[in-house]
């Protein structure tokens, strides 16, 4: 029994001695000290030894039993050392490149990016930008444009009232009195910001939108300045070979007043599904700025003349990047504004 004893203390000591890792030290402590151990397996031959012997073997077991877990103990804690250690040595790199992350790059809204466009593409003409508030009163909205209370085209916008005369502005032409009374003439401006309508929705109709407005007062300026300006901002915005047209078209503020349309840049003029077979598409109102608006803003009609155009320019970057609908724009949704 005595010799078994300190042939399982050498074997073990050895053992334990060259364990790598705290898992193999966790296999051994359970081959001695387990339920099914070595340890238990010996304790239980105890009562078939003599009775002299005992006295011996007893504090012999106990003391090599004491050595073992010692031994394990010890070579655990060097271990948990050695890692410790390493530890403080290694660096934790947390960049972005050595965790392979992907790079997110930030960058303006489409819309944003199509108008800082349109900007620098007309303050290149001398326009400069002008602001008008989004909540108006009815009478600079409407009343200063030439259409009083009551009157009947009104209802061309789908006005969202605050109160009786307090609205969301239907259109950036309620900048267009405000600036000639601030600047006089001649006046170059271009206003671009939010309007809101009461709209039915859908892929082409949303309720918070954007307008560009475009107003040039001077003497001698007509439709001609018209028809050119229409064009230059298609050829820079949309292609260099679109054609801008001028159709007749009712707004209470401008006489004559027209559509202004741009040869639809998917067909080239020839009709497809996007311009519904006509080969033009609609992305402005405008025409000359009616005497009576030029005498609201204290401008004398006898003198100067003006044009003035509201382009869609949500329509137009819809174009330009092939967007289907227009919800999209204030949906917030990254998956489309990072694409
Ligand atoms: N304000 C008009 C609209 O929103 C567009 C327009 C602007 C028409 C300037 C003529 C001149 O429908």
């Amino acid at each position: 029994m005595e010799e078994k004893i300190s042939q399982i203390q050498k074997e073990y000591l050895e053992k334990i001695g060259k364990a790598q890792n705290l898992k193999e030290l966790d296999v051994i402590f359970l081959e001695l000290f387990g339920k099914n151990g070595i340890i238990n397996a010996l304790s239980a031959e105890f009562p078939k030894l003599p009775k002299e012997e005992l006295p011996e073997i007893g504090p012999l077991f106990n003391k090599i039993k004491k050595e073992l877990e010692t031994a394990i103990e010890k070579k655990r804690e060097a271990i948990r050392e050695v890692g410790y250690k390493k530890l403080e040595t290694e660096k934790l790199v947390l960049q972005g490149d050595a965790l392979q992350l992907k790079k997110r790059q930030g960058h303006f809204h489409p819309v944003t990016q199509f108008e800082k466009e349109t900007i620098d593409l007309f303050e290149k003409l001398g326009f400069i930008q002008f602001e008008a508030p989004h909540i108006d009163t009815d009478e600079n909205n409407f009343g200063l444009l030439n259409i009083p209370e009551g009157h009947p085209a009104r209802d061309l916008w789908d006005t969202l009232y605050i109160d009786s005369k307090l609205l969301l502005r239907t259109h950036t032409s309620n900048g267009q009195v405000r600036a000639m009374r601030k600047y006089g003439v001649p006046l170059r401006i271009m206003i671009i910001d939010r309007c809101f309508r009461y709209e039915n929705l859908d892929a082409r109709h949303e309720h918070t939108f954007e307008q560009f407005e475009l107003v040039y007062i001077d003497k001698g300026v007509s439709m001609a300045n018209l028809q050119y300006l229409s064009e230059y901002f298609f050829k820079a915005l949309l292609g260099q070979d679109i054609q801008a047209r001028l159709r007749p078209k009712y707004f209470p503020f401008v006489e004559p007043g027209a559509g202004v349309d741009s040869e639809c840049i998917f067909c080239k003029g020839k009709g497809c599904k996007v311009c519904g077979g006509i080969g033009w598409l609609e992305l402005a109102g405008a025409g000359m700025i009616h005497p009576t608006v030029l005498k609201n803003g204290g401008i004398d009609p006898n003198i100067y003349s003006g044009i003035a155009w509201g382009f869609g320019p949500l329509r137009m970057a819809m174009l330009k990047y092939g967007v289907e609908d227009i919800r999209k724009f204030l949906s917030g949704d990254l998956k489309f504004l990072t694409k």
